[in-house]
């Protein structure tokens, strides 16, 4: 496995390939897998995610002569992009692929930060459409970059909120704070738990070498813009008003279970999931505080039968993995495994005894692909470093 700063040299040099020049400015930013509380970011809940050794680096330098404009190219076969910075920005069509680093682009224009031309090479190593954040890191990468570029830095928070905003309005999706704020966050060695309606953060160590995170991207492509989430997004706002309640953070087990009879059942059955796993994400940072690994597992097992059964955001392979994860069992090391990310697709995340980590991914290998016909792919991340600048 490359270390980052590895990964920033090899950027560099296929910089140095395209462009006949060497890079001034190298920047990168991390996937995440969440470790539990899913959906919940947009009803002002908690979650816990961490960063994972897989990052976005995008390397870059000054473009000569004026009209000012960047150049976008990406080593994963996109064509590149070039944007005039005379012009005011706005989003390219749907789909575009560069409307990430547009939006942050646009994100630093609407802050009054000139950005001079520049040409830059995208590399990632964050699965894409996998539900391991690949856009939050291309997003926070960006604009980690032009905080080099332009010396105009932003508080962890704002640039945050300002890659989200490029997410919404520029690629379309209305997702809620948790991607970019871990990727932004992250450290080696902790988690994040982050309240998402105060945006206090606290950093939960994890650092007991027993045990480990082992990732499965089912290699089924989530499709995140493609309605279902902002239906969600509605049926849980729906619910709280209907609860009477400005978000489903304020609403107990009790409350909902009382209003059960005048409650639209689809919206009933989203905001228990909603308000059982916010309670299951605090108690999951309970747990690994003491290193209660069973106690972990079964939240995770928890939340991931509430986010099929209520929130049926899973699908079937996601459920096959979870299902064999089960039946390897604590005997076999494995304490629990949810669907992590917004669903209908993309990866699962795993609590493992690290000594028999090998063995468990590959009979989850092994039985994934015998019951799907689908190569899963597998691996282990320790939390990793939140956006980094590696050449300033
Ligand atoms: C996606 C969104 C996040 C969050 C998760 C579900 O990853 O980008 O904001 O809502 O889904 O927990």
């Amino acid at each position: 496995m490359m270390t980052l700063n590895e990964l920033g040299n090899l950027v560099a040099e296929r910089f140095t390939q395209t462009y006949g020049r060497p890079p001034r400015w190298i920047a990168a930013a991390p996937g995440r897998v969440n470790v539990i509380g899913e959906h919940t970011d947009y009803n002002d809940g908690f979650v816990f995610p961490m960063a994972i050794d897989r990052y976005t680096v995008i390397a870059a330098a000054p473009a000569g002569e004026a009209p000012a404009r960047v150049q976008l190219r990406s080593t994963v076969g996109n064509g590149p992009a070039s944007i005039d910075l005379a012009q005011p920005l706005k989003p390219a069509p749907k789909g575009t692929w560069y409307n990430y680093p547009l939006g942050v682009l646009a994100g630093f224009a609407a802050r009054g930060v000139k950005v001079p031309g520049f040409d830059a090479l995208i590399h990632s190593t964050v699965p894409l459409g996998g539900g391991l954040s690949s856009s939050a890191a291309l997003e926070v990468s960006t604009a980690t970059l032009l905080e080099t570029i332009t010396g105009h830095k932003l508080d962890p928070v704002e640039k945050a909120l300002l890659c989200q905003k490029a997410e919404h309005e520029y690629a379309g999706m209305p997702c809620g704070i948790m991607d970019q704020f871990i990727s932004v966050m992250g450290r080696p060695d902790h988690l994040l738990l982050l309240d998402c309606r105060s945006r206090q953060t606290e950093l939960v160590p994890m650092t007991d070498g027993a045990v480990e995170l082992l990732i499965t991207n089912t290699n089924v492509k989530h499709e995140l813009t493609g309605g279902e989430y902002a239906k969600r997004r509605a049926q849980c706002e729906a619910a709280a008003k209907s609860l009477g309640v400005a978000s489903l953070r304020d609403a107990t087990a009790a409350q909902l279970e009382a209003a059960a009879g005048k409650t639209d059942p689809v919206a009933f059955r989203r905001a228990r999931h909603v308000i059982g796993e916010i309670e299951r994400t605090l108690q999951a940072a309970k747990a690994v505080r003491a290193s209660n690994w069973a106690k972990v597992g079964e939240l995770m097992y928890a939340s991931d039968a509430s986010l099929r059964d209520d929130y049926e955001v899973s699908c079937p392979e996601l459920d096959a993995v979870v299902e064999i994860a089960q039946r390897i069992g604590p005997a076999g090391g494995v304490y629990g495994c949810r669907m992590t990310g917004g669903g209908f697709g993309g990866c699962t995340v795993a609590l493992v005894r690290a000594e028999s980590v090998q063995v468990i991914a590959d009979r989850i290998a092994a039985d994934y692909e015998k019951r799907t016909g689908i190569k899963p792919s597998l691996f282990v991340s320790r939390p990793a470093a939140g956006a980094t600048v590696l050449r300033a």
